[in-house]
């Protein structure tokens, strides 16, 4: 059985180790576990189980670099950053994420941007990453987004809008239904709820 392992350390001829992380890579191909688990018992093969785990972003300036990257690419600033959607995105990054004071108007009531320079001042790295992983707001916010997204990433987030520092004003205070806000407001008129589909319908 070991010499499921040793051809293709002969047709390398490449060190070792090399063939330990073609065995990896074959297994995450699917190619047979059997593959995995024969070569196991050969010394060379025994680094399978320590090989390093996959590189990781620890150089600081990346990970906010990455945090940017996301807050950018994933829309935090669309909402979070007052006129960065009208000015196409062309907002300085020092004005980024201090909230807005355009309402989001619906039958939840109207919800305000929150100012997430002040949200997450007095946030410790463990507390956001417990918090975002559960991450539950009232609508527009797609919290939904940010549950989703890996460890890492909300970290690099977390890097990055504590790299920007504690700025501005909260935004204005969420509003319960039936309550008009002052402009500027979008308000949302939805759809009534379907029915509740019949049995075996799509
Ligand atoms: C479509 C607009 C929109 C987008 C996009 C958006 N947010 Fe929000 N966000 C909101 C609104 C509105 C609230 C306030 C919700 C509430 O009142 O419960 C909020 C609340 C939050 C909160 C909770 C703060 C609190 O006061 O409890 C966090 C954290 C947050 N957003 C982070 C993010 C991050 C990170 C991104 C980007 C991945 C993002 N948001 C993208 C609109 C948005």
């Amino acid at each position: 059985m070991a010499a499921a392992c040793k051809p293709l350390r002969f047709k390398t001829g490449s060190l070792p180790q090399t063939c330990s992380m073609r065995l990896h890579f074959l297994l995450f191909l699917s190619l047979s576990a059997l593959v995995l688990a024969a070569c196991q018992p050969t010394p060379e093969t025994r680094t399978v189980s320590t090989l390093a785990p996959p590189p990781q972003i620890e150089n600081e300036a990346e990970i906010v670099a990455r945090g940017e990257y996301l807050v950018r690419t994933s829309g935090c600033n669309d909402c979070h950053t007052a006129g960065y959607a009208e000015r196409g995105g062309k907002v300085d990054k020092a004005q980024w994420l201090l909230g807005s004071p355009l309402g989001y108007n619906g039958p939840w009531g109207t919800t305000y941007a929150t100012n997430l320079r002040l949200h997450l001042k007095d946030m410790t790295e463990a507390q956001w990453l417990e918090y975002s992983a559960n991450l539950r707001t009232r609508p527009i916010m797609p919290d939904f987004a940010v549950r989703e997204m890996t460890r890492e990433d909300r970290r690099a987030i977390y890097r990055f809008v504590q790299s920007l520092g504690p700025a501005g004003e909260p935004a204005p205070a969420y509003l319960p239904p039936g309550r008009t806000p002052p402009a500027p407001y979008f308000t949302l008129v939805l759809p009534q709820a379907p029915a509740a589909a019949p049995v075996g319908g799509h």
